[in-house]
């Protein structure tokens, strides 16, 4: 299969893992090695097919390295899982614009170096899929990769909760341009939004009504300090009303991130508050903790969601395409059950 070419916007925890994700299952060759992956293959593909070919920051520690160089570099504290050799792609200057809030300009050291030619270097670097890990509050630059996107004439992954393929106004774009548009705010692998859909959803089709329920969580990677400052309402409510779409009627739902605890590092900690009635009004409770760690998280969806973009590309397919959107991101222009998303995702990339 021809390689799938990508490049990454925001060399952070979260390309971290999907770069020693590439290298990890790259190195495999016996069946048990795959375990962690949603997909081997899908489309045809594997994820040995994925290369990355240019990436984008603005830290001056990431900045002039190598990628499998710049992952490691601070403040990234993804788990180092699997090394990852030289790639000779070296990471670029990006355009800052408000990638750097008030609350991590002390975390992210802004390099003084001269902004690249964003166009110029993925048309040179051959990058078809332009996938967006800028921090959530980053939400002019997300509009400007977009836009660079488009003029470069890739496909863009928006992981960040900032409305791009839920935009009308940004899908026109993609749409005017022959270009697919995946987005908003990917979906974990293990996430917490679909555990607590899940959970909400068995509990009602066995009959209880949920009176009350709520999912808060903590994290300590840099997009954690990011969300608390910039993106904690925007969140909560693209989390509220994805797990409020789980249940057939209203009720009191409150699910979005909480805070940030350094010292958990990449690792993010989940609390689900469950209450209801069942038989005869009998009153029912669930208190539960869900330990994950962040960035991993993200690399199996993404791993699925390039695969896919790779389809819509081949296919031809413009603007945001439902079946990957609704497969792989908490915010997708359509909100669908996540039974038929899978089952679109499955017919999508099988057909
Ligand atoms: N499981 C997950 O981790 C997960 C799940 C869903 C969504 N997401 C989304 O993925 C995104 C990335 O998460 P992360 O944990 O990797 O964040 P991170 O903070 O670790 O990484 C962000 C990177 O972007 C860089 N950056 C900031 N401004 C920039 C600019 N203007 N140009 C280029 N680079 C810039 C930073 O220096 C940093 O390296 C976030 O928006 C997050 O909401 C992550």
């Amino acid at each position: 299969m021809p390689q799938i070419k990508v490049a990454l916007i925001g060399v952070g925890n979260c390309a971290s893992a999907f770069l020693q994700g590439l290298s990890y299952y790259g190195k495999a060759t016996k069946s048990e090695e795959f375990v962690g992956l949603r997909n081997l293959t899908l489309a045809g593909y594997v994820p040995n097919d994925i290369t990355v070919v240019a990436a984008f920051d603005v830290d001056e520690r990431k900045v002039g390295l190598d990628i499998s160089e710049a992952i490691c570099a601070k403040p990234n504290n993804a788990p180092q899982v699997s090394h990852v050799p030289q790639t000779g792609v070296t990471v670029n200057k990006g355009t800052i614009l408000d990638g750097v809030g008030e609350s991590t300009k002390h975390i992210i050291q802004v390099s003084n170096k001269t902004d690249v030619d964003v166009v110029k270097i993925l048309k040179e670097s051959g990058a078809e899929i332009v996938i967006n890990l800028l921090p959530s509050g980053a939400i002019k630059a997300t509009e400007y990769y977009a836009k660079q996107a488009i003029l470069a004439g890739c496909a863009f992954i928006n992981t960040t909760p900032n409305f791009i393929a839920s935009d009308p106004l940004w899908e026109k774009q993609f749409k005017e341009a022959n270009l697919p548009l995946i987005g908003d705010d990917l979906i974990d692998q293990i996430g917490s939004t679909a555990l607590h859909k899940t959970l909400l959803k068995l509990l009602s089709d066995s009959g209880v009504k949920i009176t009350e329920t709520y999912q808060l969580d903590v994290g300590g990677g840099a997009e954690s300090v990011d969300t608390l400052a910039r993106t904690r309402d925007a969140k909560r409510a693209i989390k509220t009303e994805a797990v409020a779409s789980a249940l057939p009627y209203k009720t009191q739902i409150v699910a979005g991130s909480t805070d940030y605890v350094d010292f958990l590092q990449n690792k993010r900690d989940s609390y689900f508050y469950i209450d209801g009635v069942y038989f005869c009004n009998t009153p029912l409770k669930i208190d539960l903790k869900f330990q994950t760690v962040d960035a991993p998280n993200a690399g199996s969806v993404l791993l699925d969601v390039v695969r896919a973009v790779k389809l819509a590309l081949i296919k031809k397919q413009t603007g945001a395409i439902e079946a990957i959107c609704a497969y792989g991101f908490k915010r997708p222009p359509k909100m669908t059950p996540i039974e038929t998303a899978e089952e679109d995702f499955k017919h999508y990339t099988n057909a």
